[in-house]
């Protein structure tokens, strides 16, 4: 059995949130969101590495969320930088150079256990595994003020949990930012390695708007019933 790890990002400010609390501490249900998303990974392997990577400014305010919610899983605390690649990298200097770690958005609560195993497998067979969903609506492509159709079978939406090899991402994020690495499949791949995809799911969806928490709190009604 390969070790595994998961590195969680949660330190975004949550600004399209309308909100002064960054999302990943508002609650979902009874406790806030961020916890969820930590269960689910800890629900999956009691045994696995867990690192959250938190907002310098709430670190305390989580140490006081933890008390007060008796959070019982243990996790290594890192703090972030003022864009997600910071965030990571930060958070993969403490990771372990062995075995496969998994990268996931603090603000995916709903991930479920057979995405994180479908993930942890493939990566273990094909170095890297990247959740990725069709398109439901129709795309088109802005340029100016004109717009154009494109054909939808030709793009995908790319979730998280993103899972690699661990030693080869440690390695891929030693190099300087570029505004194009929005997830860490860019990373992966500008260090020459070929990213795997896999199947996502459309229930894992990314807390960002005021109405993305009401379908959490709908889903996450749901799957308790
Ligand atoms: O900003 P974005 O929607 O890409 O955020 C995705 C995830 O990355 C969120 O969980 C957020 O907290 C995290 N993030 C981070 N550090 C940043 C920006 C975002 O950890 N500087």
């Amino acid at each position: 059995m390969m070790k595994k790890s998961v590195l969680i990002v949660a330190a975004g400010s949550g600004s399209r949130m309308n909100h002064e609390t960054p999302k990943q501490f508002l609650r979902l249900g009874d406790q806030p969101l961020l916890m969820h998303t930590i269960r689910r990974f800890y629900d999956f392997d009691p045994t696995i590495s867990i690192i959250l990577v938190l907002p310098f400014a709430y670190v305390e305010t989580w140490n006081i969320l933890c008390a007060r919610h008796r959070f019982p899983i243990a996790h290594q605390l890192v703090t972030g930088g003022s864009e997600r690649f910071y965030s990571v990298k930060n958070g993969l200097g403490k990771a372990t150079a062995s075995g496969l770690i998994a990268i996931h958005d603090g603000v995916r609560p709903l991930v479920t256990e057979a995405l994180i195993k479908r993930c942890y497998d493939n990566a273990a067979r094909h170095g890297s595994a990247i959740p990725v969903l069709k398109p439901d609506e129709s795309l088109r492509e802005i340029n100016g003020n004109l717009s154009k159709p494109v054909d939808r079978e030709k793009f995908r939406l790319v979730q998280t949990p993103q899972t690699f090899d661990a030693k080869l991402i440690k390695a891929a994020y030693h190099r300087d930012f570029q505004p194009e690495f929005t997830d860490d499949a860019a990373v992966y791949e500008a260090a020459g390695y070929a990213v795997h995809l896999v199947e996502g799911d459309a229930a894992n969806i990314k807390i960002t708007t005021p109405v993305d928490l009401i379908i959490a709190e709908s889903l996450m009604s749901g799957s308790k019933t």
